[in-house]
């Protein structure tokens, strides 16, 4: 008889690093997140988005915003898919119908941040994000990737951007993508949404202890993302998933 089957160790689940990219809102994580996400192959985690597809979800059957039993309960049982189309273009399917193009807009925004606040619905959507944490990493974008989701990350990133600057890119972005837009109301949402998710009581906007602050007001996308890629290089864990031409 033989116990080499018993004796064997069992086999450990590889490591999955992970890269937190926290801050407010058109800071300009989301760009940044997926660049750096390519350049690295790892998995990407919008986290903003579960919270506009449940803000959108609660709109479609009649949950009031600030009724959060029902909205746990919706968290819960998100019927949603992340896709991406056949021109490489992602889209969110919600119910059977794809709402891409409502999630991005400036009201969803709004809507999100008003659920956001609620503590059984963060809590309800914690492990939805803890399982995109997939080998062979993971870049998360958000506002508490590393002081609450992931607070063991590799390195920490928290964003900022004048108030000014952050307007005026996601003006851009709205209307690049065909919404309408205007500046004026822009700042004023921003600096709603600036309010109420640095106030809230849970996971208020902060960066980590440990983060890394980066203030890209006068940045290109590529100068941002080479910050971040700096800050892997000076990694042990992570600076093996840098290409050969970009290694210290
Ligand atoms: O794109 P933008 O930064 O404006 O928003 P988003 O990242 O899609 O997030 C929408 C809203 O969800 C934010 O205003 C936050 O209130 C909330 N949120 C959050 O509370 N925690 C996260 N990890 C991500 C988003």
């Amino acid at each position: 008889m033989s116990f080499e089957v018993e004796n064997k160790p069992a086999k450990k689940a590889p490591y999955v690093p992970v890269i937190t990219l926290d801050g407010p809102t058109a800071s300009g994580k989301g760009t940044v997140a997926s660049r750096v996400a390519r350049i690295l192959g790892f998995h990407v985690l919008d986290s903003g988005l579960l919270y506009r597809v449940l803000a959108l979800a609660a709109q479609h059957h009649g949950v009031a915003l600030t009724d959060e039993q029902s909205l746990e309960v919706l968290a819960g049982h998100l019927d949603v898919q992340f896709l991406v189309d056949s021109r490489g273009e992602s889209q969110v399917v919600l119910e059977g119908e794809d709402v891409s193009r409502v999630l991005r807009e400036e009201k969803t925004g709004m809507a999100a941040s008003q659920v956001a606040v609620l503590p059984q619905v963060r809590t309800a959507l914690l492990n939805r994000q803890i399982a995109f944490r997939e080998t062979p990493g993971l870049v998360a974008d958000g506002r508490d990737m590393g002081t609450v989701v992931f607070p063991d990350a590799e390195v920490k990133v928290f964003i900022t951007a004048s108030a000014e600057a952050r307007a005026g890119r996601r003006h851009r972005q709205l209307i690049e993508s065909g919404n309408h837009a205007s500046l004026a109301d822009l700042i004023e949402d921003i600096r709603q949404r600036d309010v109420r998710d640095i106030q809230r009581a849970v996971a208020p906007l902060r960066p980590a202890a440990d983060a890394v602050e980066l203030d890209n007001t006068l940045m290109t996308v590529q100068e941002a993302v080479d910050a971040v890629l700096a800050l892997v290089a000076r990694n042990e864990r992570l600076v093996r998933f840098l290409p050969d031409q970009l290694h210290p």
